[in-house]
């Protein structure tokens, strides 16, 4: 199974803004796009800090299967489509991979990507890179990460100032950036 990591961050390397949750400088070009490049993903992994940020109907939801990680999975009440789990990230991985899953989206936020890219489990990235400096807000990696390096693929223009950024780990099944949407 493979793992890509998406998400949309400022030229200083934040997810939100300070003291706001969501992505809410994410440009509309970003945001068509995410819901196109969601299609190609048949499960998902976020943390519960950003489950809780998604507002109803986002794209997120949609079909595909929705791993959401928290250490009070017990407290949380069943919600259709939404497993909540305690489970360490390569556990989720290989979980997952066991049942037959192919694509897993890696949705965020700082915490959950830091544990995904520390543990070797992303094999790309596609960032969107917006062109504003927050100065504040969650980092895109949010706890210690270690030998997570990768090699630029392809760079496509969003609109004239955001670039969408595709970045592989070498030796991983190459996952490409699906088309734009006009
Ligand atoms: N710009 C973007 O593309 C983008 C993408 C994603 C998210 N975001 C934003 O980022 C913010 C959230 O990021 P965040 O870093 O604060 O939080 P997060 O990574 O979304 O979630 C953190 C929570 O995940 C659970 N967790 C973390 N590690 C775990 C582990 N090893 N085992 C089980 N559960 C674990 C804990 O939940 P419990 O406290 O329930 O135990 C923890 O509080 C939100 O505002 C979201 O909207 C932005």
């Amino acid at each position: 199974m493979n793992v890509v990591l998406i998400a949309v961050v400022s030229l200083d390397g934040r997810i939100t803004r300070p003291g706001e949750p969501g992505p809410g400088f994410a440009s509309p070009g970003d945001q068509r796009w995410f819901r196109e490049a969601l299609r190609g993903f048949d499960c998902c992994v976020m943390g519960r800090k950003t489950f809780d940020a998604i507002p109803p109907g986002g794209p997120e939801a949609a079909t595909r299967l929705r791993v959401v990680m928290t250490r009070s999975a017990a407290g949380r009440t069943a919600v259709a489509g939404v497993e909540f789990s305690a489970a360490a990230p390569a556990e989720i991985v290989a979980g997952l991979r066991a049942r037959g899953f192919h694509r897993c989206a890696l949705l965020g936020g700082g915490q959950i990507y830091a544990q995904f890219l520390d543990a070797g489990l992303v094999d790309a990235m596609w960032l969107t890179l917006e062109p504003v400096v927050l100065g504040g807000g969650t980092p895109l990696a949010d706890g210690i990460v270690l030998g997570a390096n990768f090699t630029l693929t392809e760079s496509r223009r969003l609109s004239h100032d955001t670039l969408l950024l595709h970045y592989q780990r070498a030796g991983r099944p190459l996952m490409p950036l699906p088309p734009i949407p006009a």
